[in-house]
């Protein structure tokens, strides 16, 4: 816990302080880096939100999130020096009596030395409320100073591709874009962040990393979680914009991009962004070929009954959002030509499991017997992003005895294993980020306007025709029929994660 001295004082300013990311994510993770030694010396938290709550509600709300999600064991003494310098002040957004009120704190809290402290000001809040918040900010003076004052946008940016242009467009009236930082968690994810590493720090991989030798890439982020209490804002999400248009095609770009010169933020932004602009734009009239949308029905799940969507606390009985999407997309270039991209996501699916399976054309001859192979399984590199993080490479080898038998079997690189403990929370590493200045991770305006150019055809026709059959997947199970048929029209069929198929489970 001895503070790190060479950064300079924070003021963090949580907006939406009352919501599920600051409980679940953003208390844990700054109680962790806490713990670590990693906050400066002199810091402290504001957060502001509708809900009413005072300073010791508000501590034993982010309490409660420490201890239920933060890596270190809750220690009592640790806990009461993080939580003296917890505060709430209550507001409504378009308020200006409440930035008034925060202006007045952050001037008490900077003390005698105002111009040392940096004020982070974090929106946690749904994408609608954005703009009023930096608008009044803007208005009551407290993102004059480049050099000491930012402002955190979580995904998503915006609701679709007028507004995030519109947005853009607002911010660059206040702020210059060094202090904006655009947040996908995703990016903070160290898994997330080896796949430069696996790519770009090892020769082996490249050379067989294109159309050539890929048959097709699979994406999945599968939660078990249903909206819990978030009901008010995914029911005004829904999952291609919660998940696909940042997460997903964050994951993508870092597969499909081609090799940086250098790690400059500039040099990475670049490459993703090609990726985007090769993505072929799916027609508005073949959506149903491409997409297919899901909303979970009431199920079970680890044993237990678990409500339908339309039954969770703030969501509209007869909602149309979907909860899980399924996608086929292409990258038109010369790398990727022909080579499909299957992403899928959904909540209440059976397991929690992130990975990227990459799968490889067969051998162009098979020499072995057929006795040797009851089911042929093409090369897959597997990469883990969450459970039991890791990369996995399955291939085909012999078992052993006087026969010529095969059976596919796995390389394994652990991260547990590896290292003795599991990475640090995405958030930890991106708030540390954001106390160090660095906007490595930041998202672009020019990229996030790009995922949405992608994104909107689907957006648009899902509008314009409600689904007909929603609920189409019960809880707990793998997303309706119709994202099956979507693979399955190519002769091909969804991986099951690793963590639900260890090799020796499929038949050789
Ligand atoms: P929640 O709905 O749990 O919390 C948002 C908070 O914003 C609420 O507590 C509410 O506080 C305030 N708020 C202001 N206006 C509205 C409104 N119109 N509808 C609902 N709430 C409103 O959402 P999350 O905390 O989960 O998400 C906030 C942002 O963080 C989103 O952009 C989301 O994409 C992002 N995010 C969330 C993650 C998570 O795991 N939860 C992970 C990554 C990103 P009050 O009413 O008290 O003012
Ligand atoms: C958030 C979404 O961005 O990511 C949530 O708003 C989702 O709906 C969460 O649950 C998933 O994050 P992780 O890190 O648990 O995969």
């Amino acid at each position: 816990m001895t503070p790190h001295m060479s950064y300079p004082p924070i003021a963090l300013i949580l907006f939406g302080a009352s919501g599920d990311l600051v409980w679940r994510k953003l208390a844990p993770a700054l109680f962790d880096l806490y713990r670590d030694g990693w906050l400066p010396a002199r810091w402290a938290i504001i957060g502001i939100a509708r809900s009413p709550m005072d300073d010791a509600s508000f501590r034993a709300r982010l309490l409660d999130g420490v201890q239920r999600f933060a890596r270190h064991r809750l220690d009592e003494s640790a806990w009461t020096s993080f939580a003296e310098r917890l505060f709430y002040l209550r507001g409504d957004y378009d308020d200006p009596t409440l930035y008034a009120a925060l202006s007045q704190r952050l001037q008490t809290m900077d003390g005698a030395d105002p111009e040392a402290t940096h004020h982070i000001f974090y929106l946690a809040v749904p994408p609608g409320v954005t703009e009023t918040i930096v608008d009044h900010l803007s208005a009551a003076g407290l993102v004059r100073d480049p050099s000491r004052h930012r402002v955190v946008i979580e995904k998503p940016f915006g609701h679709d591709l007028p507004s995030a242009r519109r947005l853009n467009a607002r911010l660059r009236q206040f702020l210059t874009e060094s202090q904006v930082y655009r947040l996908d968690h995703y990016l903070g994810k160290d898994t997330v962040q080896n796949i430069l590493a696996l790519r770009f720090a090892n020769a082996f991989f490249e050379p067989v990393w294109n159309r050539q030798y890929i048959d097709h890439v699979q994406i999945t982020v599968a939660e078990t979680v249903g909206v819990e209490h978030r009901g008010g804002y995914y029911d005004q999400t829904g999952a291609l914009r919660d998940m696909v248009q940042s997460h997903l095609l964050q994951l993508l770009c870092l597969i499909a991009m081609e090799p940086p010169v250098s790690l400059t933020p500039e040099e990475i932004h670049h490459k993703k962004l090609e990726v985007l602009r090769a993505i072929r734009p799916i027609p508005g009239d073949q959506v149903d070929v491409y997409a297919v949308r899901g909303q979970y029905g009431r199920g079970r799940l680890d044993g237990e009954e678990v409500p339908a969507y339309r039954e969770e606390p703030g969501v509209d009985p007869r909602s149309n959002t979907e909860t899980y999407v399924a996608l086929k997309l292409f990258v038109d270039n010369w790398r990727w030509q022909g080579v499909p991209f299957y992403l899928r996501t959904g909540k209440r699916l059976p397991v929690r499991a992130s990975e990227v399976s990459i799968t490889f054309r067969p051998v162009p001859h098979r020499a072995f017997p057929e006795s040797a192979v009851r089911s042929w399984q093409p090369n897959r590199l597997i990469l883990r992003l969450q459970p039991a993080e890791g990369v996995l490479f399955r291939f085909q080898a012999k078992v052993p005895g006087p026969v010529m038998r095969l059976q596919p079997v796995d390389m394994h690189f652990l991260y547990e294993e590896m290292f003795g403990n599991r990475p640090p929370e995405a958030y930890e590493t991106l708030l540390l980020d954001l106390i160090r200045g660095d906007t490595t991770q930041s998202l672009e305006a020019a990229w996030v306007e790009a995922a949405w150019e992608v994104i909107q055809p689907i957006l648009e026709a899902w509008a314009a025709r409600p689904p007909a059959d929603f609920p189409n997947y019960p809880a707990g199970t793998w997303g309706p029929p119709a994202a099956e048929e979507l693979i399955a029209r190519d002769g091909r069929s969804w991986d099951l994660p690793t963590i639900l198929d260890p090799v020796g489970a499929t038949p050789g």
